[in-house]
Parts: structure tokens; sequence; C-alpha cells
């Protein structure tokens, strides 16, 4: 799945929060909720949290103090699964202490494996799917009835469009906002499309609120998320009262409906985040070099707060694999945008995902991976081994036979030339000035801190008496392979 990153740093983070919202139903109950995978699955255990919150629950980073675990997964790689077993090995423990214990296992493993998990895993009680978190106080209280509960229905509408997510872990600066659910790319290596089901995008109402409102609480950039965010497209409800449509057309103030047929896409859906406040910074994240359009890239050189920094994954720079992996453009299209985003956004930071090994991938169509790494000197890279998922398109149709000890020489080479080409890019921020937005302090040392410039490159100063969610311009004078220093002018 391409909702980007698997941040290393927040695998299995445990959200805490310091009192419950509002007066209860299920009194005095305290969760425990942790989290793996992309940061769509973070954002989703905001959600979650919302609803569980709204029924008086309160948190806790103790499991051992828990009445309710929930672990929200991830499936991508054999790898993500093979951790979270690991882990309810722990809550396994947990409940032999406590035998009224409920332990839950949401997000992409729980849709991957369904009731499968409730056999092999016997501490499990819960197993909910991505589109079924508003029916966890159910589960829960079926489970207190002393049931299972399983819901894995897959929607084609839920977006949790008006649920406000609790911010979790938040700076108070940056945060996350999912404008669409689900995937119907069909990468043949990949899970997702089985596990978040079909594509839906959010109504951009729900989501320009959303992002007045982080604004107005001081937050100073939003990440719009999706898998595949170039396809984002709303199409406004059929049979509108007469008048609604005009209504709407004026609130999102954008020739609605002209040229296309009443939907808004992904470029305009930019532009309207944009315009909350020119003090509100945006990025987003995935991009799909198939779908993404020129359109979008005008959009984001346009305003200055759209932040110049593109995640496209290319996953191989091989053609025949790509159509292998479906998806659905060759090592020339793929450049071809590259050079797109370099003629439109010229500082534009570029960032990619790579899948090493997968099938029947022979030794030059690495090297086609490398040389296309060459080509474009990413900024950043998330790199991976190819790893075989069930009911994939790719393990029904290929063998999945490069040996793994190839797969981790491929990997090393992918790694050892991006940290080239990564250390290449902090270089080339030195003697230049950047605009900052502030994050706060920098783990090494209290008297500076520390931020982001808009190629997502981290940058630390000294503290003086600036605050978090500040902006601020820094000359960089120095640098380690991946952090710009420098002086606030
Ligand atoms: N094996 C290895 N990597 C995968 N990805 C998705 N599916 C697999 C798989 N089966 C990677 C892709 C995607 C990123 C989020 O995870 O590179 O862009
Ligand atoms: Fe991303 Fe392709 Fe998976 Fe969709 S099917 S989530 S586009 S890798």
């Amino acid at each position: 799945m391409e909702s980007k990153i698997i941040d290393e740093s927040r695998q299995g983070e445990v959200l805490e929060l310091p009192q419950p919202q509002a007066s209860s139903l299920v009194a005095n109950k305290k969760l425990f909720l942790e989290s793996y995978g992309c940061a769509m699955n973070f954002s989703d255990s905001e959600i979650v949290a919302s609803i569980l919150l709204n029924k008086g629950f309160s948190t806790t980073n103790n499991f051992n103090e828990a009445d309710v675990i929930l672990v929200n997964t991830c499936a991508i790689r054999d790898n993500a699964e093979q951790r979270v077993r690991k882990r309810l090995t722990d809550f396994k423990r947990a409940k032999k202490n406590n035998p009224d214990l409920i332990v839950g296992v949401l997000g992409c493993m729980a849709e991957r494996l369904k009731t499968q998990l409730l056999e092999e895993e016997k501490l499990v009680d819960i197993v909910a799917g991505p589109d079924s978190y508003r029916d966890l106080p159910n589960l829960i209280e079926t489970v207190e009835s002393g049931q299972k509960a399983v819901n894995v229905l897959l929607s084609r509408e839920e977006t949790y469009a008006e649920i406000t997510p609790v911010r979790i872990d938040s700076n108070g600066v940056s945060a996350f906002i999912s404008i669409m659910r689900g995937c119907d790319n069909m990468c043949s290596f990949c899970v997702v499309p089985f596990t978040r089901g079909r594509e839906r995008s959010r109504d951009p109402h729900s989501i320009v609120n959303e992002a007045k409102e982080l604004f107005e609480n001081g937050y100073r950039e939003v990440t719009l998320l999706g898998q595949n965010v170039d396809s984002y497209k709303w199409q406004a409800p059929p049979n509108l009262p007469d008048g609604e449509e005009i209504r709407i057309a004026n609130t999102i103030s954008l020739p609605f409906g002209e040229g296309q047929g009443g939907a808004v896409t992904f470029a305009q859906l930019l532009e309207m985040v944009a315009k909350v406040h020119p003090d509100l910074r945006i990025r987003f994240s995935t991009s799909h070099p198939k779908d993404m359009t020129d359109e979008v890239l005008h959009t984001i050189a346009k305003y200055e707060n759209i932040c110049n920094y593109i995640h496209l994954p290319v996953q191989s720079g091989n053609s025949e694999l790509l159509e292998k992996m479906n998806r659905g453009y060759s090592r020339e299209w793929y450049l071809n945008r590259i050079e797109a985003i370099r003629k439109i956004i010229p500082d534009c930071g570029i960032s990619t995902d790579t899948i090493s090994g997968f099938c029947s991938e022979t030794e030059e169509q690495h090297q086609d991976t490398l040389s296309l790494m060459e080509l474009v000197r990413y900024d950043f890279a998330y790199m991976f081994k190819y790893s075989e998922r069930p009911k994939t398109l790719a393990e029904r149709k290929y063998k999945d036979d490069v040996p793994e000890e190839i797969k981790s020489r491929r990997l090393a080479e992918i790694i050892a030339l991006q940290q080239k080409h990564s250390g290449l890019r902090t270089q080339k921020g030195l003697g230049k000035i950047h605009k900052v937005l502030v994050e706060g302090i920098s783990k090494k040392s209290d008297k500076n801190m520390f931020g982001r410039n808009s190629q997502n490159t981290v940058v630390v100063f000294p503290k003086g008496n600036l605050k978090k969610g500040d902006f601020v311009t820094v000359l960089a004078t120095n640098c380690t392979s991946a952090t710009l220093m420098g002086e606030v002018i």
C-alpha cells in the first residue's frame, strides 16, 4: 500500500490521552490501543479512539491495567504480521492475570484472516476490519456477554467523514487527514485492495472543515492521506434539491462541476485546502505515477503553502516487471512524470518505494531499478524485499522464485545507492535559506529546535524565543547525512 511511510519509530505506538471525553455508557473502561503499519492505520486509530472515547472509555499506556486491548494491524508484508503475532503473546500473559480482559485485532490483518484469527490466536475476542470501527462498541458488548465478535464487512461508502479524529501523540502542529479509503489498482503484489476494499473519496466539505478546525486549534500542517490521492474524485450525491449543487459550488468556491460532471478532483481538493489559510501547510501521500496529472503539479506550484514534496513510488525501474506488477505505467512514463515535476516545481523533493526480488526479477531488471535511481536521485526512499501475500494476483499467477539471499543483496545495493543520494540531497541544502515549520525541541539538545523545510528535510536551529507552530527562516550552515543545521535569520 502506498499510503506513505511505514514509520519505524511509530510501530507499536500506544495511544494515550489525558482525560475521557464524555460521560459514560461503558463507564470507566480503560483502553490500550496500539498501532502498526502505515500512516493510514495511525489515522484510523484516531477514529477508533474518537468512537470509544465518546462511549466513555479512557486510555492507558499500560496494557496490564487495561479492560480492552486493541491492536491496529498491518498485513502488507509477512514480517508486519509476525510482529503482531509476537506482540499477542505479551497480551496472553495479561489475560492470564485478568480473564475479563478483552483483546481485539483491528485493521488489515483482521480483514485478511477474518475468523481464522480467532482459531489461530485463542486469546483474541474481537476481529474488526477497517470499515467496521463504528461497530466497535457493539462488538465489545457482545464479548462482554460471553461471545466472540467479528465484523469484517467492507463497505463501498464508509469514509468516517463526520467523525472528528482524536489526535494521538500529537505535537499539536501537524496532523493527518484521511481523504479517501481503499484502493482499486490491484497491483499484483499488494494485499491492500483485499484488506481495505474498494476506493471511495470523502466529501470535500468535511475535509476542508477538518482542516479549518485543525488550523483554529493551532495546527500548522496537514497531510492528506489516501492510497492513491491522484484518483481522489468526489461526486456530488445525485438528486440534490434545486439550488443545492450551486450552494455546494459556492461553499467550496470553485468552478464546481465545470468540465468534470459535478466532481471534485484531487487538484481542486488541494486548492480548497490550501485556501483554508496561507499559514496552513499542506502535504499529501501517496501519489501514483499512472494518475498524477500536470494539473496537480501546477496547483502545487501555485500555492506557497502546498509543500514541494512528492512521494511517487516506482517499485521497479524495469518496464516488463512493472507490467507484471500491474502498475499501469512503464519506465518511460515514470521518467516523463519526473521530468514534469522538475519542470513545473523545480525545487521539488521526490521520494519513492522500491521492491527488490519480485517474481522472476533478473539481474538486468534489478540494474534497471538502480539506473532509474541514478537518473532521478531521490531525496528519500522506502525500500523493501518482495514478500508474497496470499490471494494477490502475483501469488496466484507467478512464482516467488528469487532466492532470499539474492533479494537481500539487491535490497542492500538499493539502500547503499539511496544513502548516497540522500546525503547529496542534504548537502544541496547547504548555504541556502529554508522556510521551516517549528515542530519541537531537538532530541539531541534542548537548546535547539527542529522542524522541516518544504521538501521535508529536517532542519535544526537554536531555540531563541521560538515556539512550536512558528514559521522561521533558517540559513543552513552545516549538515549530517539527513539533517540540516543553521541559524535563524
Ligand atoms: N512485498 C514487499 N513490499 C510491498 N509493498 C506492498 N506490497 C508489498 C509486498 N507484497 C510495498 C510497496 C508499497 C509500500 C507501501 O509497500 O513498495 O508502495
Ligand atoms: Fe498502493 Fe498498488 Fe497496493 Fe493500491 S494496490 S495500495 S496503489 S501498492
